[in-house]
């Protein structure tokens, strides 16, 4: 492993005033974003709504360092034949790819999930580099209900990131560790907090123990937040407070970066979040976003499948990247 050379992806994932575009559904959740617009879910439609982001040129000049692809992204060409990560690499952004594989019930844990995908992945990473990715995302998804999270299911999940996070590295490949903890019920943001908190601090406890270098990585967690169904929704700048609060608790400053992933948030909620904690200031690590629905429902909406309509939907793209780009700064104005 080059660590310096891992470093530096690092710290260019997490450019001041850019940030990360998710754009790493797998089939089945893209096929759900493409019903929402009427939109088939074909091979090729994937390729054109994907295509039409990758060459918005100002927001991925601008505001976007890197973009996550899923497996068929990565292999697919653009309507001309340009290679979709041309495309991006030709924008100046760098092209990452999911590697996990989705969930799987996790036995002995009704209701909870484990994070699969580790079988024959470093012969998977090797193909991926040669293709262009410099980086990668495996996320684990935790979820609060009344007597879950399980310590089994948070130490599983934070095993399996470890395992990937220390394989990345040996293929010369930054990875993204996200363990989600959803935002799906009716819990408080104390609740969240408290969850999220035991999270970190077992994924960075096994990191430790596999040795995964933290200069070499990037944290994506999501914000200390309520639940979606919680009666009491705590206002910005609480949520903006208690995540810095609860991020300054557990995760080393050896590490680069965080960027964030939105969760389910407004678009607007996304952008101001990331806004109030770099407005805060003074932080150990540069703090962006990693958005995947904050980012794309706008344009997904104007696009809605009609090439006469890609130049409204890289507008409105390229609006939400400036924002949030803004927000990475916290230069953000609502
Ligand atoms: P959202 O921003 O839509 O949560 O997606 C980010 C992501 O990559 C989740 O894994």
């Amino acid at each position: 492993m080059n660590l310096s050379d891992l470093n530096k992806i690092a710290l260019a994932m997490v450019t001041p005033g850019k940030g990360i575009l998710a754009a790493d559904e797998s089939s089945g959740t893209i096929k759900k974003r493409f019903d929402a617009i009427k939109v088939d879910s074909t091979e090729d439609n994937r390729r054109d709504y994907r295509e039409m982001l990758f060459r918005s040129q100002e927001a991925m000049s601008k505001y976007i360092s890197g973009v996550i692809l899923y497996d068929e992204t990565i292999w697919q060409n653009a309507k001309d034949g340009t290679p979709l990560v041309k495309l991006i690499e030709q924008a100046g952004a760098i092209p990452g790819i999911k590697v996990d594989e989705g969930t799987q019930p996790l036995p002995n844990c009704p209701g909870e999930l484990v994070t699969v995908g580790l079988d024959k992945l470093a012969e998977r990473l090797k193909k991926y580099y040669e293709r262009g990715a410099r980086f990668a995302k495996w996320r684990a998804v935790i979820d609060i209900g009344p007597r879950i999270p399980t310590q089994t299911a948070v130490r599983v999940n934070a095993h399996a990131l470890a395992r990937y996070a220390a394989l990345c590295q040996a293929a010369q490949i930054v990875p993204i560790v996200e363990p989600e903890v959803l935002m799906d019920g009716d819990h408080d943001i104390d609740r969240c907090y408290e969850v999220t908190q035991r999270v970190l601090n077992r994924t960075f406890q096994e990191l430790r123990v596999q040795r995964v270098a933290l200069e070499g990585m990037i944290l994506k967690p999501n914000m200390a937040i309520s639940g979606k169904k919680c009666p009491k929704q705590a206002p910005v700048q609480e949520v903006a407070e208690k995540t810095i609060r609860l991020l300054r608790s557990c995760v080393p400053a050896a590490v680069p970066g965080i960027a964030f992933l939105s969760g389910g948030q407004s678009d607007e909620e996304a952008t101001a979040h990331l806004d109030a904690m770099n407005k805060i200031g003074n932080l150990p690590w540069r703090l962006t976003f990693s958005y995947g629905r904050a980012l794309q429902a706008a344009p997904q909406k104007a696009w809605s499948g009609k090439p006469d309509n890609v130049p409204a939907g890289q507008r409105a793209f390229s609006h939400r990247a400036r924002m949030n780009g803004l927000a990475s700064t916290g230069n953000w104005e609502a």
